[in-house]
């Protein structure tokens, strides 16, 4: 397993076991897969409404906290100052953690335009240390450059849709510029499609390895922090088993070519949604 050093020298696993869609009961069992197999870093939100198993996966699997790396997110209602406090503590004790690694704002909701107060709050819980590293997602590069210039504390991550067919080539030289580190969620595209494009196989055959590790390689090789969801044990084993081969700058290449501007999930300029 790969590491990277966040811009406050957090220690981050470059590859994550995402949670998304994954129901309570199903993502203790996922998550307790995932750590089996190796992951160390799992990434939850307060609306994926899983907290709670994966709390009690991680307590149950035994693997000392100070070797883990979890991640939250704050939801889209809890922007106002003391919202966030709350909302924090509730889900720390959803985890049954008295700190987390990662703290996500998860949508900055430029219609309600209160991520800079969410913000300054989640600096606090950043200097309680009860997140070892705050950050933020789906933010553009607006909402970001606006966060950056009212604020003090540089987000530790921007976790953004970016697979081959959404390669994010702008937002990624913005992070790069302010040190901010760039993670992929839907890092394979949701799966199908991406994984079924006539690109992929000669390189995946060329490594003897399946189109979903190519890809995962390639965000690997681009810096990235990548977490690919799934339910299905063979695939958790595999997304991870991707430290033993390398592209070259033909193959990554090749994958640069797919991009095409092509979002799965919502646009975060305009996405509002309350849940
Ligand atoms: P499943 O959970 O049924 O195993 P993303 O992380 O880009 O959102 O992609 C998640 C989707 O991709 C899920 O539908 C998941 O299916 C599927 N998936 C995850 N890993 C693999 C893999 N190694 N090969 C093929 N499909 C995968």
């Amino acid at each position: 397993m790969e590491n990277i050093a966040l811009n406050n020298g957090v220690v981050m696993p470059q590859i994550g076991f995402g949670v998304w869609q994954v129901p309570d009961d199903e993502a203790y069992t996922a998550v307790t897969e995932a750590l089996g197999a190796g992951y160390r870093s799992i990434d939850t939100a307060r609306i994926y409404e899983n907290e709670e198993g994966v709390g009690r996966a991680v307590a149950a699997s035994g693997v000392p906290r100070d070797e883990l790396f979890i991640t939250t997110k704050l939801w889209n209602t809890d922007h106002a100052h003391d919202d966030v406090l709350r909302a924090f503590d509730a889900s720390l004790s959803r985890l049954g953690l008295d700190y987390v690694d990662l703290y996500l704002m998860h949508w900055p909701v430029p219609s309600e335009d209160r991520y800079v107060e969410a913000w300054r709050a989640m600096e606090k819980i950043y200097a309680d240390g009860r997140a070892k590293a705050i950050g933020v997602s789906n933010f553009t590069a607006e909402t970001l450059t606006r966060l950056l210039d009212e604020t003090e504390t540089v987000p530790a991550v921007n976790q953004v849709e970016l697979h081959p067919y959404l390669a994010q080539k702008e937002l990624r030289v913005l992070h790069a510029e302010h040190g901010i580190a760039t993670e992929a969620w839907s890092p394979l595209g949701q799966g199908k499609g991406l994984l079924d494009d006539p690109a992929l196989r000669p390189i995946a055959d060329r490594h003897g390895k399946s189109p979903a590790q190519v890809v995962l390689r390639w965000h690997l090789q681009n810096g990235e922090i990548a977490i690919p969801k799934s339910v299905t044990p063979s695939r958790i084993k595999q997304n991870i088993d991707v430290f033993d081969f390398e592209l070259d700058a033909a193959e990554m290449g090749t994958i640069d070519a797919l991009d095409k501007g092509r979002r799965f999930g919502p646009d975060p300029a305009t996405f509002n949604w309350m849940g």
